[in-house]
């Protein structure tokens, strides 16, 4: 490609015209026509499993549609892969990382485009990179391996290799949930701009609202596979908008925090060490303490060891030093002590991390599956029956949407699946409840409902480490906060002694 070439306004219109998808009985989409006008920035609205990753997915190629057609630039296309999508122009950014991690930002570039060499002329290639570099205004160290950039420089690089490869409709599926609000903005705020200069036209998936006001010219809103309104945003309010999403659909207030007197030490983290992936020092000397009743929220950028922390103590990651204490008794992140303690736990990714995705829901949420085996003599009583009942209680309780108790649970959209999880991790007798960006990718109705339920946990007395990437999370929860950095805890402060800029402060690595 040439800079002359990229220089060229060449934003593409994209319209799909009565798509339908249905998955056996399920009708995931229904008849949904959508028109991104070229260089505009559309966005994509509706609730956990309305059906937007379907539709993505059929213009995508990765499905295909029962019904329905997609016409680019008022052409009629035919989409039967991915690569054919990019050939059209059309290119994908998804919420999780897709580069290697160990290679370059340049060689994970060269490496993305369809028809590289087998072997590379470095020389030419960088040659090239920096002159379509000269195009973007998307700045990201070249030089560098992936694995040592911020989120949002990843996020960034992700969006430029889909330039790169000459892509002129993005979609975007919640590409800020990875990203501090100032990284959000900035990426926004660029492709933006691209799209005003009729580069690029964009179809964004997301859940803030804030977003859709800040950076898009029209919205599509989905519920239940249908389209259900939509139009400029400059005409409707975000009360308009939530509307569209759920309809009559309650949403449930924030609990109220009671009062929690004479508070009883639960869990304690006495000095805590562990290495990361590399076997380089990921925590340090981490120590906390949390009370029953009490909401500790760990506040901080992501990749300053909050996961290794949270790895650490679902029992993923060993220990180098340091002791864990419940009751004041040692504590080991293991099945048996986990049950006697009643320690629970969530974390972001379920369908990676805590589901098995080609069991059923019902088994899902029976099982903490990741670590026992399932339908084994042993869990005899655990027999289908019940099993599906319970499900089908909890199922109905934390509104998860499924086919039935009976679908693996892969199936799911992605918010469903961390209902499904959630349902099975707070609906017991919890004494102790772990959890790290329980809300990562949710719906506005569902955060209200995950955070009420977190809520009710610590006014029944659990004790709660709250690991969130999410500063309104913590404030909206915590009763004490904790910032880390690079690796250790950098900052402490009980909720009603510190306010937003201070702990962002902190988060940024002053103090
Ligand atoms: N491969 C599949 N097989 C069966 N059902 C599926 C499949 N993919 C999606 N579904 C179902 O289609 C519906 C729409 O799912 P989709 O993933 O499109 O929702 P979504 O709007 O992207 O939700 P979220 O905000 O949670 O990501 C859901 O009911 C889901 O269970
Ligand atoms: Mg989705």
């Amino acid at each position: 490609m040439s800079v002359a070439e990229a220089m060229t306004p060449r934003a593409i219109d994209v319209e799909t015209i009565g798509m339908t998808k249905t998955f056996g009985g399920l009708t995931a989409l229904d008849d949904v026509s959508l028109r991104v006008r070229p260089g505009s920035f559309h966005a994509l609205l509706g609730e956990n499993g309305a059906g937007k990753s379907t539709l993505v997915k059929c213009m995508m190629g990765f499905y295909q549609p029962t019904r329905g057609q997609v016409l680019v630039n008022e052409m009629e296309v035919s989409i039967p892969t991915p690569r054919a999508a990019h050939a059209l122009g059309i290119g994908m950014v998804y919420q999780h990382f897709t580069l290697v991690p160990s290679l370059t930002a340049a060689e994970n570039l060269v490496i993305a485009r369809a028809e590289c060499p087998k072997v590379i002329d470095w020389g030419r290639e960088r040659k090239e990179l920096n002159a379509f570099l000269e195009t973007t205004p998307f700045k990201v160290p070249l030089d560098m391996p992936v694995s040592s950039l911020s989120a949002g420089e990843k996020q960034k690089l992700e969006i430029l290799k889909q330039l790169y490869l000459d892509q002129r409709l993005l979609i975007l599926d919640e590409p800020t949930s990875v990203l501090t609000p100032d990284e959000a903005d900035e990426v926004l705020g660029l492709l933006r701009g691209m799209t005003e200069a009729r580069d690029l036209s964009i179809l964004m998936i997301t859940h803030k609202f804030r977003e859709v006001t800040a950076y898009a010219d029209d919205v599509t809103v989905l519920r239940r596979g249908r389209v259900v309104g939509g139009g400029r945003v400059a005409d409707l309010s975000v009360g308009d908008m939530s509307r569209m999403m759920i309809g009559e659909t309650e949403i449930r207030e924030s609990a109220s925090r009671t009062e929690q007197k004479g508070r009883t030490l639960k869990l304690e983290l006495a000095g805590l060490f562990a290495d990361d992936d590399e076997e380089l020092p990921a925590i340090e000397a981490i120590s906390l303490k949390v009370h029953a009743g009490e909401i500790l929220g760990i506040a901080g950028v992501s990749g300053n060891g909050q996961s290794e922390l949270i790895e650490v103590l679902s029992g993923q990651r060993p220990l180098q030093d340091g002791r864990i204490f419940i009751d004041a008794k040692p504590y080991d992140p293991e099945r048996q002590m986990m049950d006697r303690f009643k320690v629970f736990g969530f974390s972001e990714e379920p369908l990676h991390n805590v589901a098995v995705p080609r069991m059923s829901v019902a088994e899902n949420m029976a099982f903490r599956s990741f670590d026992k085996a399932p339908i084994s003599p042993v869990w005899g009583w655990l027999s289908p029956l019940p099993m599906r009942n319970r499900a089908r209680e909890l199922i109905a309780a934390y509104r998860v949407k499924t086919p039935s108790t009976d679908e693996p649970i892969e199936n799911l959209s992605g918010g469903n699946v961390q209902r499904a999880i959630l349902a099975r991790e707070l609906s017991g007798d919890v004494d102790v409840l772990i959890v790290a960006n329980p809300c990562f990718g949710l719906d506005f109705a569902s955060v209200a409902e995950i955070r009420a339920q977190i809520m009710d946990q610590r006014n029944q007395g659990a004790a709660v480490l709250l690991v969130s990437e999410d500063l309104d999370e913590i404030l909206d929860l915590a009763d004490t906060v904790a910032v880390m950095s690079e690796g250790r805890v950098s900052y402490q402060s009980p909720m009603e002694n510190t306010d937003r800029a201070t702990i962002g402060h902190a988060m940024a690595g002053h103090h």
